[in-house]
């Protein structure tokens, strides 16, 4: 990787020295308010631990939803200070501020090898309007930027690219943390040059937010596999009946551009599941694509489609996967995307390369039981996708770059 990581801190400079380190907590909270899923939590754990373990005082600074600037109770990050206390083994301090004189406070009676945790980033405008004072606010007193949040890397906010410009200009360093080098290495370092067959498999509703996507990815895969409603419109640019089901018909001349240019190598469902509505109680027949009738939604991809995708998952060397197979939260139309996870995992069993990216598909992965199988599983969506689109990483092309002398 490019940019300066953790491993190229000298550990024994960080004893009793404030560590700033920006993670993604943006984590689901059930109807109490409770973590419901903590994987972004364990994920940046050997990042905080090596820096607690090295005596540094570690202030760590997060987002949660999108409160757009002001203070909203319910998307406070006391409970993911309280979960990620029982995770450390350790008092995670909270401070209900992020910047003023009780964070202030907060920092300074911080002891070395302890823990403290800001209140949400994004309570405060200046966070998305990437403040460069209120970054330098943040970064104050700092001796190191740690940035481990992969998840929010593709937004140049305050916390992200704002406080490693500022701990820079006054000569500290901005380092990526260990999961961010491990999200960088397989979503770009591995993809740069892919064991061949490199294969795509894309789904999802819109095509609009995956067009980049699509483009950057299609001269340089072997095969394009389209699923989940994204197909809708593809399936409509074959002039194949879609029914009611989604479709998004300002995108059908895209889709039929990117059928011409990238002609074999893109993969559409063969067979569908449909129903009259979409609901957990839906009566489904499972048809050809050319037998959709008018009044039909298209739920799922149907079994000739998964056993299609998953022969081409098997002679695969490279797997990138973002975005489910059909409306895979609801019963009816969960198969498609089990049935991928189920491939997906199969050929990471066969030693494939197998890197899944988006909060959809990883839900996906973990409903199939196949989680644990898998090559990598990115804790980033937008992140993994703007990766994929072949964009930089605003977030990463603040820090440090390798060849700099720190
Ligand atoms: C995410 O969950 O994708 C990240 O935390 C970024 O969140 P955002 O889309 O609200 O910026």
């Amino acid at each position: 990787m490019a940019k300066q990581t953790i491993e190229d801190l000298d550990l024994r400079n960080l004893e009793g020295r404030v560590v700033l380190v920006r993670a993604d907590f943006n984590v689901p909270l059930d109807e109490e308010g409770r973590v419901s899923d903590d994987t972004r939590l364990r994920s940046t754990l050997p990042t905080l631990n090596v820096l607690v373990s090295a005596g540094a005082r570690v202030v760590v600074l997060s987002h949660l939803g999108r409160p757009g600037g002001k203070i909203e109770p319910a998307l406070s990050l006391a409970p993911v200070a309280e979960q990620l206390s029982s995770l450390m083994k350790g008092t995670v301090e909270f401070c209900r501020e992020t910047v003023g004189l009780e964070a202030e406070a907060a920092r300074s009676n911080l002891e070395a090898g302890a823990l403290l945790l800001l209140e949400n980033t994004r309570f405060h405008p200046e966070e998305t309007a990437n403040d460069p004072q209120w970054a330098a606010s943040l970064a104050e007193g700092a001796y190191a930027f740690v940035n481990d949040a992969f998840g929010t890397a593709h937004r140049a906010h305050a916390s992200t690219a704002g406080v490693a410009r500022a701990i820079r200009s006054r000569g500290g360093v901005a380092v990526a943390g260990l999961l961010m080098a491990l999200e960088l290495r397989f979503l770009s370092d591995a993809l740069a040059d892919p064991v061949r067959p490199f294969v795509a498999v894309l789904g999802g509703a819109k095509i609009s937010g995956k067009i980049d996507v699509i483009d950057a990815l299609l001269p340089r895969v072997d095969r394009l596999i389209i699923g989940g409603a994204m197909a809708n419109t593809f399936l409509m640019a074959l002039d194949l009946e879609v029914g009611d089901s989604l479709v998004e018909e300002d995108r059908v001349d895209v889709a039929r551009d990117v059928l011409a240019k990238g002609g074999d190598k893109v993969l559409l469902p063969v067979d569908v599941v449909v129903a009259a509505d979409i609901t957990e109680a839906s009566v489904t027949r499972t048809v050809p694509r050319e037998a959709v009738q008018p009044g039909d939604r298209i739920g799922d991809i149907g079994p000739e489609s998964s056993a299609l995708f998953s022969r081409v998952l098997a002679s695969a060397g490279t797997v990138v996967w973002n975005g489910p197979m059909g409306v895979f939260e609801m019963p009816p139309f969960a198969r498609g995307t089990l049935e991928l996870a189920r491939s997906a995992a199969a050929a990471a069993d066969a030693g494939k390369m197998v890197i899944v990216g988006g909060g959809d598909s990883a839900a996906a992965a973990e409903s199939a039981g196949v989680t644990d199988r898998l090559t990598h599983i990115s804790t980033g969506g937008g992140a993994a996708l703007q990766l994929l689109a072949g964009g930089e990483l605003p977030g990463v092309v603040s820090l440090n770059d390798r060849t700099e002398v720190s």
